[in-house]
């Protein structure tokens, strides 16, 4: 080997070492101090619960918990089923009510049917939006609300007739849903302005007429099946899934009898044993038509009726005809009880007083209604029943002059349900 060969070498070798130790120097450089892979470790496991948060939150939102809702439609149904604490603290039962004041429209169980209805007509083509189609109903109120929050929402009008005794706020809050409202006088269904009859006559009129654009639409909530099935689809099914199917009574008043047909259709499918009661009113001949197969009501008796109609402060529910939709499950209403204006009064303080339950006369009678039947099963049984509207609709009736507190409101649950 010559020296210059030697030198090579060794330079190479002196290299290779300079370059060694300067890469690993450069690593040892680079290496990341121990709070920064810390760092990197915290950040990798945030990320991962975040992403389980997430599809938590997906899962959650697919289950209908915390989910984007599709316009003021997605806000109707899946209401909560509260336990009314004083009612079943007193009966021994629990008293179960679907908070049905809470559906996101029109704030009423009529939500479901104003929807149902519409969409119906919409797939049978006898609805296109903003072309002027108007929507006629007959209806005490809450339908008609409704109706015209959901015609809002999918580009139709609404032309609601209804009787001109019913509580102002409703037909106020109408004419603000940008409705048109007919108040009518209180009529017998034989008599051509009725509210239903008017209803049906001015859909008839729109139709053929020239002087309005698009057609008119009978919505016809007594008669039409769309009623009773959004019932049997929406709130028959909700109550047996947040039951986990365990009811033994279900008490509902009837109106158009949709609620209660639709709710006894799904229920007595899936539980035959449970007991389906009316709760009916002063003035409606449905109890009798329930007990006896006679549609009587004493208050009718010649000479004694004050009203056209019903007779009695309650709106929304009793009536004095066998409608379509009561029809669709009568058979399977096992029994009625009667409830007396004055106890649906009493009710209704006696909810706000030991409960902070604000809610309309229908909602009061349903109450001691299910509080007559927790006495009569007795206690260990579960009662399940509807709170339909917020008292905030009765302020000038139902809830006139009737200020809660004071010994007045002192009274037992024994003494309302027996007054
Ligand atoms: C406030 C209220 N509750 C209950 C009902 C009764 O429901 P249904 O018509 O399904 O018998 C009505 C009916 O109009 C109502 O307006």
């Amino acid at each position: 080997m010559t020296d210059r060969s030697r030198y090579c070498i060794a330079g190479a070798f002196v290299l290779g070492a300079v370059v060694a130790f300067g890469l690993q120097s450069v690593k040892v450089h680079h290496r990341e101090p121990a709070s920064a892979h810390q760092l990197r470790q915290h950040q990798k496991a945030a990320s991962k619960s975040a992403s389980d948060s997430l599809s938590n939150i997906e899962n959650a939102s697919q289950k209908g918990v915390g989910a984007i809702k599709e316009g003021i439609e997605g806000c109707i149904g899946d209401t909560p089923l509260i336990k009314i604490k004083s009612l079943s603290d007193a009966t021994g039962c629990e008293i179960l009510a679907k908070a049905e004041f809470l559906n996101g429209a029109g704030n009423s169980p009529k939500d479901r049917v104003a929807l149902s209805i519409i969409k119906l007509a919409e797939e049978k083509g006898l609805l296109v939006p903003n072309s002027g189609d108007t929507i006629y109903e007959g209806t005490v109120g809450s339908t008609g609300i409704s109706l015209a929050a959901i015609c809002r929402a999918r580009g139709y009008k609404a032309h609601i007739c209804m009787p001109n005794d019913m509580a102002i706020e409703k037909s106020d809050l109408l004419l603000k849903l940008g409705a048109e409202v007919e108040r009518v006088k209180p009529a017998p269904i034989v008599d051509q302005n009725q509210f239903v009859n008017l209803a049906r006559t001015r859909a008839r009129e729109h139709t053929e007429g020239k002087e309005k654009h698009g057609r008119g639409l009978f919505a016809d909530q007594f008669e039409n099946e769309a009623n009773w099935h959004a019932h049997f689809t929406g709130t028959g099914p909700e109550i047996y899934e947040q039951t986990g199917g365990s009811v033994d009574a279900f008490v509902s008043g009837a109106g158009t009898g949709g609620t209660i047909s639709g709710v006894a259709l799904f229920l007595k499918s899936k539980l035959p044993d449970v007991k389906i009661v009316l709760a009916d009113p002063q003035g409606s001949g449905l109890f009798n038509k329930v007990k006896y197969g006679v549609m009587f009501d004493p208050k009718e008796r010649e000479g004694t009726r004050r009203r056209h109609q019903v007779d009695t402060i309650v709106e929304g529910i009793g009536i004095n005809r066998v409608t379509h939709n009561f029809e669709a499950g009568r058979e399977l209403i096992d029994d009625a009880i009667r409830v007396t204006d004055q106890q649906a009064t009493s009710m209704a303080r006696w909810l706000v007083e030991h409960d902070g339950i604000f809610v309309g006369s229908s909602s009061a009678v349903n109450c001691v209604a299910a509080t007559k039947l927790a006495k009569q099963l007795g206690p260990g049984h579960r009662i399940v029943t509807l709170l339909c509207d917020s008292g905030a609709r009765h302020l000038s009736k139902f809830w006139a002059n009737k200020d809660v507190g004071g010994a007045e409101d002192d009274v037992s649950l024994d003494k309302i349900v027996a007054s």
